[in-house]
């Protein structure tokens, strides 16, 4: 039996068959949900995004998927989406059995013979080109259709660079297309854990000194120290919660892939407390700007 598995549930939270195929964009490695063939599996374990339109675009893909009579299991926190997990799938022409537990909704559902409005869900999650970015971007990626205000304020403030760099947690390639703008970049290294990012920072960055890695920036070991920059806006939040870790890991990956006096620009919100993750890991640091309820930081190591 074929089994899709969207989403990483805490332990517990749901029975995952063994050989499950995990197809979430945010799991390097893993495979396309919009990939798999039309009514090719037999069972889906969907725990649901909080966005609308990447909500209904995954769980019209799952539909998409399933056999006509194949199992999907749709879950969330209540407080994120799961509460309307219900009245989605049932848009969709399904019968919904609902169940609570662990601060969690589960809509069960059988695939129906002819799912209602799945191909229009799926458009309407789909990457596209955005007229106001003038990139290509998708619902579900950091900040999708709108210049994140803390990547603006890097922008605005960092010089231009020069030498081998990276973009850590690159998004669609905004801010690494600020960096190619200067001539003195000769290559710059850009990784997303979001597979969607990634495809679309493929698009936007046709650069012959641009790499795109899909990748988990905690787990860039193998990377020798050589590089002249690194430019960055870490993330804080890892499935929804917020998780300062995630930040301080991104400012150690930073100053473990800079060669010695290399730097590294960063913007984080002024609440975030990582000064002691860049005495630690850098030479030196300044505060260059704090407005806004941003802090662009420049560190040397
Ligand atoms: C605040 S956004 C910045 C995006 C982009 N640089 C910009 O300025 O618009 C942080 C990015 O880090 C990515 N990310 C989150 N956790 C990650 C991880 N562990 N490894 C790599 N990228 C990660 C997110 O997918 C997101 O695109």
């Amino acid at each position: 039996m074929s089994t899709l598995l969207y989403g990483l549930p805490v332990p517990g939270l749901v029975d995952i068959p063994a050989g499950a195929t995990q197809v979430s964009p945010l799991v390097p490695g893993s495979s396309d949900l919009a990939a798999v063939p039309d009514a090719s599996a037999d069972a889906a374990l969907v725990l649901a995004p909080g966005g609308t339109l990447e909500r209904d675009h995954v769980l019209a893909q799952a539909l998409r998927a399933l056999k006509p009579g194949g199992r999907l299991m749709a879950f969330a926190p209540k407080d994120k989406g799961g509460s309307r997990l219900k009245k989605v799938l049932e848009r969709f022409g399904c019968e919904v059995s609902e169940d609570a537990r662990r601060h969690h909704r589960f809509c069960a559902v059988i695939r129906p013979e002819s799912p209602v409005g799945i191909g229009e869900a799926i458009a309407a999650g789909a990457p596209r080109l955005s007229p106001d970015l003038g990139v290509w971007t998708q619902p579900g990626v950091f900040s999708w259709d709108r210049l994140d205000p803390g990547s603006a304020r890097l922008m605005e403030l960092m010089p231009p660079m020069a030498g081998d760099g990276a973009d850590l947690g690159c998004g669609v390639g905004l801010l690494a297309l600020r960096v190619l703008a200067s001539p003195r970049v000769s290559s710059l290294a850009c990784v997303d854990i979001d597979r969607r990012a990634v495809d679309c920072a493929r698009h936007n960055l046709g650069d012959p000194r641009v790499t795109v890695r899909w990748a988990d920036v905690r787990r860039l070991d193998d990377e020798p120290a050589r590089l002249d920059f690194v430019v960055m806006n870490p993330p804080f939040h890892d499935g929804g919660t917020e998780d300062r870790d995630l930040g301080v890991a991104f400012i150690q990956a930073a100053s473990r892939a800079l060669r010695k006096g290399g730097v590294c620009w960063l913007v984080a919100n002024r609440h975030l407390p990582y000064e002691a993750a860049l005495s630690s890991s850098f030479e030196s640091f300044d505060v260059r700007a704090d407005a806004g309820g941003y802090k662009v930081i420049e560190a040397r190591k």
